[in-house]
């Protein structure tokens, strides 16, 4: 690997991703996997390839966001599957903010799939696997402990600059951005935007045709998955 970092010890294995600590303490490497789980790991299959397309498609966003100003923990793809990144202490709140109703905010609330929203909507969600991430208010955070007040506000502020920048940039490339989720953590003092941005963690309509672009083909077995994948890299490669 270069400039000497090598993965030490994996130190968190998750749905999608593993963590590896590297000699530097400050940066640790995520490794991208095929793995793909859906409705809290109740269900699982793989998707060929996602890991390689999901590190090169958010080395590309975080790269957009970077330019325009949103802090990120990317430092750089190292190969395939693997990505450099500063060490965060990752806030347990999951931040989405949707353009479009879709999924859990359709079932929530009655309201069709495809409803155009007056405005961004910002929603949080406690990351909890026992307890299913449930949809919080920021007051909860608070009460918790889980963000400072001034950590929610920049949270909430960078949000909204990603929807803005990321839904900019697609709608350039014909598709839509209907929903998506962020997660955040502190380095050195400093909210950083981390995880991933990737047909995982947003959804993605084909804007002439609506066509899912994302997760939801595996979600909802609506087939050719690995197709949607490789279709919306080609679309974020321009
Ligand atoms: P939802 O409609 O199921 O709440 O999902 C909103 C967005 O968040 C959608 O773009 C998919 C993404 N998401 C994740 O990244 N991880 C998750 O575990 C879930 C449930 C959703
Ligand atoms: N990441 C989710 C899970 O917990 C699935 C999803 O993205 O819907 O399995």
């Amino acid at each position: 690997m270069d400039d000497g970092l090598q993965k030490l010890e994996m130190f968190y294995e998750g749905k999608a991703k593993k963590l590896y600590s590297t000699p530097d303490p400050d940066l640790v490497i995520a490794h991208f996997k095929d793995d793909a789980t859906a409705f809290n790991a109740k269900k699982r299959g793989t998707i060929e390839d996602k890991g390689v397309i999901n590190n090169r498609m958010s080395e590309l966003f975080f790269g957009i966001l970077e330019k325009a100003g949103v802090k990120t923990h990317f430092v750089r793809r190292l190969n395939d599957r693997d990505m450099l990144c500063k060490r965060l202490e990752i806030v347990p709140v999951e931040t989405v903010v949707r353009n479009i109703v879709a999924g859990s905010m359709a079932k929530r609330l009655g309201r069709e799939e495809g409803e155009e929203l007056k405005w961004p909507i910002v929603e949080y969600y406690y990351k909890s696997d026992p307890l299913d991430d449930p949809l919080i208010y920021a007051e909860h955070a608070l009460l918790f402990g889980w963000a400072t007040e001034a950590e929610l506000r920049t949270i909430h502020e960078l949000a909204l600059k990603v929807n803005e920048v990321l839904r900019r940039f697609l709608d350039e490339r014909g598709v839509i951005l209907v929903d998506f989720k962020l997660e955040f953590g502190r380095h050195k003092g400093e909210i950083l935007l981390g995880d991933e941005i990737c047909p995982d963690t947003c959804r993605f309509w084909d804007k002439a045709t609506r066509t899912k672009l994302d997760k939801d083909r595996f979600r909802r077995d609506l087939g050719d998955v690995e197709g949607a994948y490789q279709e919306m890299l080609r679309r974020v490669e321009g």
